[in-house]
């Protein structure tokens, strides 16, 4: 791979701040310094960029429990996205997989894997997706069974067969919902065509993959070998 591509990769700057560093002499391959962009380096190379180690990394995986109050995209002008508190990540290309609303925490896989994310997010492969929620208003069976059967949302089609688990109902309820589609604030818009508005949203799991309870809101890990092949599985499923 070109030493400018390796450099851009590993998120040392931009193509072209990239190469004025190599020109300068400021990066060494094995200890040598070289100062041609398009000098072809092996993965396993030793590359120092001002005396700084880089060891080149394919693929990244994070789990992270997002908090509310920043955004699920890969840059915002005026907030906080969830690329912001991954801060040991190595990747420039990193990116969540799908959306959770500004004001929705819980769990969010950051990757730079396309064809994993794809598997999780293609509406063909219906991997469950499951949300803690505190709501207004009384929950009954009869809820239960009208998620099951399928809500009106204003889509053409009904939201496809959920399950809702209640946990306490009164006059605020607590409940789980699993769904296998991701419609925009899908979650929220089943709520309201029940007369119920969603006071707070986590979500817990996707697939296989669980939100590892020890992350509080905005703290994140890698993902373990395991979870990235049970994620991959869950996708084929
Ligand atoms: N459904 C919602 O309404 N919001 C989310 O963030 C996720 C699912």
């Amino acid at each position: 791979m070109r030493l400018d591509k390796y450099l851009c990769d590993m998120g040392v700057g931009t193509r072209s701040q990239v190469k004025q560093k190599i020109r300068k002499g400021l990066v060494t391959v094995e200890g040598e310094p070289v100062r041609r962009p398009e000098y072809q380096v092996d993965q396993e190379q030793e590359v120092c960029v001002e005396g700084e180690v880089f060891s080149y990394t394919e693929l990244e995986y994070y789990m992270l429990n997002k908090p509310a109050g920043c955004v699920s995209a890969r840059a915002d002008e005026q907030c906080r996205t969830v690329l912001d508190l991954i801060p040991s990540k190595k990747r420039r290309d990193l990116f969540p997989v799908g959306r959770l609303d500004k004001d929705t925490e819980g769990l969010l896989l950051i990757t730079n894997d396309g064809k994993l994310a794809h598997m999780l997010l293609s509406p063909r492969h219906h991997v469950d997706k499951t949300y803690f929620a505190r709501i207004t208003g009384r929950i009954s069976e009869e809820h239960v069974k009208a998620f099951r059967e399928g809500l009106d949302i204003g889509e053409k089609a009904r939201t496809l067969p959920a399950v809702l688990e209640i946990l306490d109902s009164g006059e605020n309820s607590e409940v789980r919902v699993t769904i296998r589609e991701g419609k925009y604030h899908q979650i929220k818009r089943m709520f309201r065509a029940i007369g119920c508005e969603v006071l707070y949203l986590k979500r817990l799991s996707m697939g296989s993959l669980v939100l590892d309870e020890s992350l509080k809101p905005g703290e994140y890990r890698p993902l373990t070998e395991e979870e990235i092949e049970l994620c991959r599985r869950c996708g084929t499923t």
